[in-house]
């Protein structure tokens, strides 16, 4: 089937050449067509152009079953990538919420057993059903509000049957939703209760044993670790990452949220696709990822539900840097998937513009969770993934209307949701 998208006010983040990835001043630069129109064949966009362009008889004659829709007075962007999730998790963490609103840091709760190790606790008492069924909710609840593509890490199981658990349940998600999914294998995010004081001895399990058996099955595209103050140790994090490597899963890692962890070079070091948090960052954080391979990535949530300091996204991009920006979905520090309202705290809290944090959002971060050829922009040959939004003025508005839905219509592999 095909679709035909007619009278777009405005047809966002096209690309004639798709790019890997928009760094520096160009990321103020995001193409458009004005009153344009969109083809998609299949599940992938066939054509695009300015409406007088388009010639109607020609794609009737192409095209058997062609489907109109009219765009009039919307604009249509490509879905969001949302490339650092935690999305399958059990429960939720409200007392946590009140507590950290009493005054209790991020550090502190962890340290009472609260935090990630909390979520282990849930999920290790959850069925595999009961897990995916939640985790299935949440991807329709963000698919709605314009996600396209989403990365989703383990990490809530912490011995090797549940980090199992896990990934298994992300790779039925994988095969069972329209939405673009990798995931990351992520036994290093917390010190498992089982291994308290004995850091170095969880790290050998997740070397020995869980690495193997996940690479067994196929089951991580990339492999994540906590390298951060009082989680684990930029030493830790290299013998992690080289296991990884060795079974051809690539790195994409937490760094730099509490402390100037050492994380975003040694992630640099192993040509992390990503570096993510990324709070504290400074001159050297930024030389050693200029010239690299490694998408830093910020996550506004994550720092504005734990109040924490921003990381200095201008300076990275007056660097010359691209950033990527994520939503960090998770029942700790960030519980929104909402990508919409991530380029808002992007624009209010990062001084972004509106065309840096749709940049951010789509190119860099499909980049980020390595499907820039498949997503994050309209391009021929990709994925048909957008959205057609509300009547609206202008690009500018999406974040300027912080608390508003604007996504009208969610197409995913060229069919409406
Ligand atoms: O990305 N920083 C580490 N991990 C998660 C938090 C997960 C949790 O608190 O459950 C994050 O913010
Ligand atoms: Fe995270």
């Amino acid at each position: 089937m095909s679709l035909l998208i007619v009278n777009i006010k405005k047809l966002v983040q096209v690309e004639k050449k798709p790019r890997k990835w928009v760094a520096g001043k160009e990321m103020t630069h995001v193409a458009c067509i004005e009153d344009a129109y969109l083809l998609t064949e299949g599940d992938r966009i066939a054509a695009f152009g300015p409406m007088q362009e388009l010639d109607r008889e020609l794609l009737e004659q192409r095209f058997d079953c062609l489907k109109e829709v009219n765009a009039a007075g919307r604009l249509v962007l490509p879905s969001f990538c949302d490339s650092h999730t935690h999305l399958v998790y059990a429960g939720s963490r409200e007392i946590e919420y009140m507590d950290k609103i009493r005054g209790l840091s991020y550090e502190e709760i962890a340290k009472r057993g609260g935090g990630i190790l909390n979520s282990a606790k849930q999920l290790r008492r959850a069925t595999e059903e009961e897990l995916y069924e939640a985790a299935f909710a949440r991807l329709e609840e963000i698919a709605g509000l314009g996600t396209g593509a989403v990365e989703i890490k383990s990490g809530y199981g912490l011995d090797v049957e549940s980090e199992l658990k896990m990934l298994r349940i992300i790779r039925r998600l994988k095969e069972n939703t329209p939405l673009l999914i990798k995931s990351t294998f992520l036994g290093a995010h917390a010190v498992p209760e089982a291994y308290t004081g004995r850091q170095t001895a969880y790290v050998d399990a997740i070397i020995n044993e869980m690495i193997p058996a996940v690479a067994a099955e196929e089951l991580a595209d990339y492999i994540d670790v906590f390298c951060d103050k009082g989680f684990f140790t930029v030493e830790d994090t290299d013998r992690i990452l080289n296991a990884g490597m060795k079974y051809g899963m690539r790195a994409k890692i937490h760094a730099n949220e509490l402390d100037y962890s050492g994380g975003v070079q040694v992630g640099v070091k192993y040509n992390a696709i990503s570096v993510d948090h990324l709070e504290y960052v400074g001159e050297a954080e930024i030389d050693a990822l200029s010239g690299s391979e490694t998408m830093p990535t910020v996550l506004p949530g994550a720092a504005f539900f734990l109040n924490m300091p921003c990381s200095p996204v201008r300076a990275m991009i007056n660097a010359g840097l691209p950033v990527a920006l994520a939503s960090d979905f998770n029942p700790g520090s960030s519980p929104s998937g909402n990508m919409k309202l991530i380029m808002s705290f992007g624009c209010v809290n990062y001084k972004m513009l509106p065309e840096e944090v749709i940049n951010a959002t789509t190119i860099n971060s499909a980049y980020a969770m390595g499907v820039q050829e498949e997503a994050g922009s309209i391009a021929v040959g990709k994925r048909a993934n957008f959205y057609i939004t509300k009547e609206i003025s202008g690009i500018e508005y999406l974040p300027y209307a912080y608390g508003s839905d604007l996504v009208e219509q969610v197409f995913l592999n060229g069919k409406q949701l």
